[in-house]
């Protein structure tokens, strides 16, 4: 039987009150829902003070980072970009990053977050990380959702989560057998 593959998916968001809650628990549900894979959360509040231990916390981040075959950042726009909090998140480590695929959620006001997928996808490239083109977004997502947190196009958007998945699940389970065989930092330029 082939081995399970763990999914980091990351808050873009470190901000009180923040929207990505809903959206990270929507996915959440989804990927539950789907077999064959263990989920693990990487959230940036974690550097943010919200332990006692800043050290541990990085250290415990890279951890998750590190055990992860595959990514689904959940990032939302600010100002035509992607939160800092995020980058700092991104930078806290390098290689565990490496030849790893990531897929996006993205959200915001009329752009859906695009704008802040296309500039991440520049700094995950730099990160020997493979983008997937196929992404979720949600545009003016304040009315995308009900009050329990489901999404209004349901379907639509379970449609959009499932293609997103199965390219990263396709780039994973690759990627995972091509680190395995071959350390990927063994290459020389
Ligand atoms: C500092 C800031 C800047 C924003 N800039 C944009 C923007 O450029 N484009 C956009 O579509 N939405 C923008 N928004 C709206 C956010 O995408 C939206 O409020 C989202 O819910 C924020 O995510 P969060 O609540 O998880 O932090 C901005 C929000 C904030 C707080």
């Amino acid at each position: 039987m082939r081995e399970k593959l763990t999914i980091a998916v990351v808050y873009g968001s470190a901000r009180q009150g923040r929207f990505c809650d809903t959206v990270v628990n929507w996915a959440l549900t989804e990927l539950w829902a789907e077999s064959g894979f263990r989920v693990v959360l990487v959230d940036p509040l974690q550097l943010k003070g919200a332990v006692e231990d800043a050290a541990v916390s990085e250290a415990s981040l890279e951890a998750k980072i590190a055990e992860a075959d595959a990514f689904i950042v959940v990032t939302p726009e600010y100002n035509h970009g992607y939160p800092a909090a995020l980058k700092e998140l991104i930078d806290s480590c390098y290689e565990p990053w490496h030849a790893k695929p990531v897929g996006f959620i993205s959200y915001g006001g009329v752009s859906g977050g695009l704008r802040a997928v296309e500039q991440l996808r520049q700094v995950f490239a730099e990160l020997h990380a493979v983008t997937v083109r196929d992404s979720v977004s949600f545009s003016n997502v304040w009315a995308q959702f009900d009050a329990a947190g489901n999404p209004f196009k349901a379907a639509e958007a379970k449609a959009g989560l499932i293609v997103m998945l199965r390219r990263l699940k396709w780039w994973a389970r690759a990627l995972k057998v091509a680190r395995a065989e071959n350390a990927y930092g063994g290459v020389t330029a």
